[in-house]
């Protein structure tokens, strides 16, 4: 039986991955900063893990934890909107530690079991926001950005050893806690003069014409963990297909 970690199963995308690889059979190890059983079905192949992505120690200690895996699915990730003058260094050095440095610490932290047993797939969970560029994102879209470029070279050393790395790329949804967890972190960074500019953005991500299921993302998570394919990038729920297929861009 196949054993996946996934990081950030508290909520949103990584808690409907987790419960979509448990109906598929195999053993799931979720992951969580405050660890939270009650979330997942009572199983003997669904365990609850305790990771914060951006502490070696805790990295080394879930991993000694939680055994042999199969796959690991780097989904944990925080957002951010606002203009980058306004943005403190400090914010976009936390962005940074859980969206980038985050998933290459536990990508590092799997790889030589792999490498060992010739066996494991990478899937790293960036956004829609690598596709097409997006205002107000400049800080978030470099954090993923720079996943899209690890991933995509990553998959050559790893293919020497028969190993995989995938990406996921994810629309908007508005049922995730990725806004609201980062509500905090939001206060302030649109200054007085860009309220003009900012306001009819913020409309329309307010509006939008297609969204993402949690549903749609997990779909595409266990392709990209399973499927034949050699197909790096996974968009996944309609607006992010759509926009893989358009090259206008936000505002074209
Ligand atoms: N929702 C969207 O519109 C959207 C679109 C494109 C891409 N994405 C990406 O999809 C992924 C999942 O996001 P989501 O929308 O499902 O949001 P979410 O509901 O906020 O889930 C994010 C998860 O990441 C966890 N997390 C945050 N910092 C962490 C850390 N340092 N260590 C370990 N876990 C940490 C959160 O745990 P806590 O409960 O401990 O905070 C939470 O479980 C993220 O990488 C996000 O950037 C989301």
């Amino acid at each position: 039986m196949k054993t996946v970690l996934i990081t950030g199963c508290s909520s949103g995308y990584g808690l409907e991955t987790a419960r979509h690889f448990h109906e598929q059979g195999w053993n799931v190890i979720a992951t969580m900063r405050r660890p939270r059983a009650d979330l997942l079905p009572t199983s003997d192949r669904a365990r609850v893990v305790a990771l914060d992505v951006t502490k070696p120690e805790s990295i080394a200690r879930a991993i000694e934890e939680s055994g042999p895996i199969d796959v690991l699915v780097n989904n944990a990730g925080i957002g951010l909107v606002g203009a980058v003058e306004a943005t403190p260094m400090s914010t976009v050095r936390e962005i940074f530690e859980t969206n980038t440095l985050g998933v290459i610490a536990m990508t590092q932290a799997v790889l030589p079991q792999f490498r060992a047993r010739r066996s494991g797939v990478v899937v790293n969970v960036t956004s829609s926001v690598t596709l097409v560029p997006m205002p107000l994102a400049a800080v978030y879209t470099a954090s993923k950005m720079a996943i899209e470029g690890f991933t995509a070279s990553l998959a050559f050393e790893l293919a020497a050893f028969g190993l995989k790395a995938k990406l996921v790329e994810p629309g908007y949804c508005p049922n995730t806690r990725l806004a609201q967890n980062g509500a905090d972190r939001l206060q302030g960074l649109i200054p007085e003069a860009y309220e003009a500019f900012a306001a009819p953005i913020f409309e329309a991500f307010a509006t939008p014409k297609e969204t993402t299921t949690e549903a749609d993302v997990a779909a595409q998570i266990w392709q990209a963990a399973t499927g034949d394919t050699d197909r790096l990038r996974h968009p996944a729920g309609a607006d992010a297909v759509a926009l893989a297929e358009s090259a206008s861009g936000f505002f074209g």
